[in-house]
């Protein structure tokens, strides 16, 4: 897979879909009059039923995608990812976060070691680790039992944890609560200990490389606060031992922090980071939610794994997601993704997918080193609806520019509650559901100005009444959200973020671009605390910024 990365640009279903671009005239109204059409796009995968049929693609568009899709062989990348193969090239690494959601039963041989049972062997550890804390038999140094628990770690060592903590608010544990220290902003340290009982509360490191200066940073304050509020007498030592565990891959630099490795959950460099919260990453929720509610996300995650290795191009909900959106990027010029989860409970969604997605394809070369000649990556962004009805929905409505929509919303709702209006019990979630159809309605079928003018709205005003209509959507729905949906969920983001990139060439796996600011953040922190001949060497620009700072430092 590593030779030459197809350019899919020279293909000819490139070609074609450019010519189709040309020509296409979207008219979502016709498409979604046509029950045939609808029912043909409205897809099934594990248990979410994804309707398609509101995108502005037509039999010929979806046709010359699955033609792009041959051409560059996505199915081949997508069975070297599952088989181990090293599909991150610019690090030599296999990709394997799906080998981490197997069942026991599953074999999987990856460079001579067999990676389900390795999986499994951390999974038991950390369930019965997670049992002991939420049984109480895990006590702080004083021996009281934990009731916060803190997760130190940023992007994939954060973003995952907090939001499935967020998502599966309803299946936590009572008396039991996390908390997440991700930005070395020291208010983030110091805000989230408030309060917290130095006996009660229990820290997990989590870093993949167990080098990231925010993580270590927090680390090293929350080691130093428990440290300094614990009972005088409690042994340093054994207060670590009781109130910091830790998740990574680098066990050495772990017990080099003063960690015991006794208490560490390893996984492996073939996990990425933004693909890590169903691996030990992902302690912190196993201790909210318990190791049955862990582990039925993780089969929600395979059930996913297994619809995108195994369904047909025509029912692949991954790969005709993925491909739209090389559509709306390529060839109709959208910029950017929302994605718009009718749930309050992921509210913290569009932020984990902003690692997931941007962080993956956010690339200007292809797995070659060759530089792409076309746009990669998408701007994901969103909010829960109904909040974003009242603030962004305009520019999607109205505004000038394309921005295809990913809508979620679940038929049952997590709260129940009725609101008594003129002696009636209203569903509220009925109301809420009302609005997550509407809105894809409205912006499939706009409002013309002659049915404007109908509702006898002056004619100076009929064009800023007017709605354009054709804006494209796409629904998912699932029965409730559950763990296992949550799971399903992120891996049909997953895959979908891999097909883009399978079709664009790049390596959705690396992350260089992070590098270059974390260098230069070390080289300036002399300047920034006062080394005048560091800072002299610095553009005029940074000089400048920096003499602001200490100008105003106190
Ligand atoms: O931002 C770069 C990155 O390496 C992410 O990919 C990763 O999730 C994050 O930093 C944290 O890394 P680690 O888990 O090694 O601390």
């Amino acid at each position: 897979m590593s030779a030459g990365a197809t350019d899919p640009s020279t293909t000819d279903a490139w070609a074609s879909l450019a010519r189709l671009a040309e020509s296409y005239t979207p008219d979502l109204r016709a498409q979604l009059g046509d029950a045939g059409f609808v029912a043909d796009r409205s897809l099934t995968a594990a248990d979410l039923h994804v309707d398609l049929s509101k995108n502005l693609a037509d039999a010929d568009v979806e046709a010359a995608l699955f033609s792009l899709a041959d051409e560059v062989s996505v199915a081949a990348r997508r069975d070297a990812m599952f088989a181990g193969e090293h599909i991150n090239v610019t690090e030599d690494r296999a990709v394997l976060h799906t080998a981490l959601r197997l069942p026991a039963s599953a074999s999987l041989t990856v460079d001579g070691q067999d990676v389900v049972a390795d999986v499994h062997k951390v999974l038991d550890r950390a369930y019965a680790f997670a049992e002991r804390v939420r049984s109480g038999e895990w006590t702080g140094v004083t021996g009281r039992r934990i009731e916060t628990v803190v997760n130190i770690g940023i992007g994939g060592s954060d973003l995952g944890p907090v939001m499935a903590y967020e998502a599966l608010e309803p299946y936590r544990q009572d008396g039991l609560t996390c908390r997440f220290i991700s930005n070395i902003d020291p208010t983030d340290a110091g805000q989230t200990l408030k309060g917290l009982d130095p006996e009660t509360t229990l820290f997990i490191v989590s870093s993949k490389t167990f080098g990231t200066l925010e993580t270590l940073t927090n680390a090293r304050l929350c080691k130093a606060w428990l440290l300094d509020r614990l009972p005088s007498g409690a042994d340093a030592d054994d207060a670590v031992a009781k109130h910091f565990v830790a998740v990574s891959t680098a066990l050495d630099k772990v017990a080099d922090f003063g960690i015991d490795t006794d208490n560490a959950f390893g996984f492996w460099d073939w996990v990425g980071g933004r693909y890590s919260m169903d691996s030990a990453i992902g302690l912190s929720l196993m201790v909210a939610v318990g190791p049955d509610h862990f582990a039925d996300l993780l089969a929600g995650f395979h059930a996913m794994d297994e619809h995108f290795r195994t369904a047909p191009a025509e029912a692949n909900v991954p790969l005709r997601m993925g491909l739209l959106n090389v559509w709306y990027t390529n060839f109709l010029g959208a910029h950017t993704h929302a994605v718009l989860p009718y749930s309050q409970l992921l509210h913290r969604f569009p932020a984990y997918l902003q690692q997931l997605t941007m962080e993956s394809n956010g690339k200007g070369v292809r797995w070659d080193g060759e530089p792409v000649g076309y746009d990669t990556g998408e701007v994901f962004w969103g909010e829960p609806g109904t909040n974003g009805q009242h603030a962004f929905y305009q520019l999607i409505h109205q505004g000038t520019r394309l921005v295809p929509a990913d809508f979620i919303a679940f038929a049952r709702p997590s709260y129940d509650l009725k609101d008594e209006v003129d002696g009636d019990q209203v569903d509220v979630h009925e109301l809420f559901l009302a609005n997550f159809f509407a809105q894809t309605k409205a912006l499939a079928f706009g409002k013309t100005p002659d049915e404007v003018r109908a509702e006898g709205v002056d004619e100076a005003l009929v064009s800023a009444r007017t709605f354009p209509g054709n804006r494209p959507t796409t629904s998912i729905m699932a029965p409730a959200l559950t763990p296992s949906v949550l799971g399903q969920l992120i891996a049909l983001y997953e895959h979908i973020t891999f097909v883009e990139g399978a079709v664009w060439g790049i390596d959705s796996f690396d992350q260089w671009g992070v590098e270059l600011g974390k260098q230069l953040a070390q080289q300036l922190r002399p300047a920034v605390s006062g080394d005048a001949a560091v800072a002299a060497e610095q553009d005029a620009s940074t000089q400048s910024l920096i003499r602001y700072y200490q100008e105003n430092r106190r």
